[in-house]
């Protein structure tokens, strides 16, 4: 079984070639992505229609691009899966147009995948691990406790009630003069800092339902570098350092809560899993990994590659619904 997937949803333009293997995991045979960061950079965000017609511009080619890595032609595809949402309706309409034009010229099935569920199965795709696992599922756009159940069976068990914790990185990186994507800049600048300089709230600590909230603790750290403006180095990377130990002691809570919550609805966890681009944080990752030892679990994430927006995660939940 081989899947061609196509991502447009946000700013990065992607198709990728996935088959499954024997024992049950994906073979990537081919991961082709194209950030727009450079074109947005400028606005320290991203602009829609700066976005559409990127996407627009390269998605052919790039399909192009994929199917000759992998060394296949369309005859050697048993669907065609493109992001079908949540994400920017400029961009979503270019890969799913795309990937309805191929299937009715080559016969092969349309598979309209939620961008989140690819997010939410690639462990699946790497590890090959069973069902159900706990989901910490962070982005730029979402942040969502999941219990996944299997393909197509989700509970959502919390959610942010404001920001993203992707987009309080961000908001924090653009406010303190730092790039876009904030949060590559933000674990950077932290890795020099002191956590313990500014006594930063944890929002949401201790509460019994595992949702999140990011708002105040970024308004925190902005009343926090007022005060002390102007900013010198050693002050952004103290900033950004206490920022990032606030985010890991709530998601190490919040996710804690979720683990509890879990056995009642989908029996004993096969691991905890992080994906998104925010599972990227080192540090995140490693208060997860101290969680997940407490509670006998492994924890997954997958390798850096397949954390952001990719291809294979849309080709792979498409195989996996096919299947
Ligand atoms: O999954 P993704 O590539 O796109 C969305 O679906 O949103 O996630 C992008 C988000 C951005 O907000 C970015 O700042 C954040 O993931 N991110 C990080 C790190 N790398 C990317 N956040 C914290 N630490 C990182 N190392
Ligand atoms: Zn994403």
């Amino acid at each position: 079984m081989r899947v061609l997937g196509l991502e447009t949803t946000c700013d990065e333009t992607a198709a990728a070639v996935v088959s499954l293997r024997a024992d049950g995991r994906g073979e990537i045979e081919a991961n082709e992505v194209l950030s727009q960061i450079a074109e947005h950079s400028a606005y320290g965000g991203v602009v829609p229609e700066i976005a559409a017609r990127a996407h627009v511009e390269v998605i052919d080619r790039l399909v192009g691009r994929a199917m000759d890595r992998a060394g296949i032609g369309f005859a050697d595809l048993d669907g065609i899966a493109a992001a079908a949402g949540p994400g920017l309706i400029g961009g979503v309409l270019i890969g799913l147009t795309t990937a309805k034009g191929l299937s009715l010229v080559t016969g092969k099935p349309l598979l309209a995948v939620n961008h989140l569920e690819g997010h939410a199965l690639t462990a699946r795709l790497t590890d090959g691990i069973g069902f159900p696992y706990l989901l910490l599922l962070a982005s730029g756009g979402h942040t969502q406790l999941v219990a996944v159940r299997g393909v197509g069976d989700y509970v959502r068990l919390g959610t942010t009630v404001d920001d993203a914790i992707g987009e309080a990185f961000d908001k924090v990186a653009k406010l303190l003069g730092l790039g876009y994507p904030g949060g590559p800049e933000v674990e950077r600048e932290a890795g020099r800092g002191d956590p313990e300089r500014f006594d930063l709230p944890r929002p949401m600590l201790g509460r019994p339902e595992p949702n999140f909230s990011l708002s105040g603790l970024k308004t925190a750290l902005r009343m926090e570098a007022e005060r002390i403006a102007p900013l010198t180095q050693t002050d952004i990377a103290d900033l950004c350092a206490s920022f990032q130990a606030a985010v890991v002691d709530v998601v190490v809570d919040r996710t804690r809560v979720a683990l509890r919550g879990f056995r009642d609805i989908a029996g004993p966890p096969a691991a905890l899993v992080v994906a998104g681009g925010v599972a990227a944080n080192q540090t995140i990752r490693r208060g997860l990994e101290r969680l997940a030892g407490e509670a006998g679990l492994r924890m997954l994430a997958p390798p850096l590659p397949l954390c952001g927006d990719n291809g294979a995660i849309i080709a792979w939940a498409g195989l996996e619904r096919l299947r």
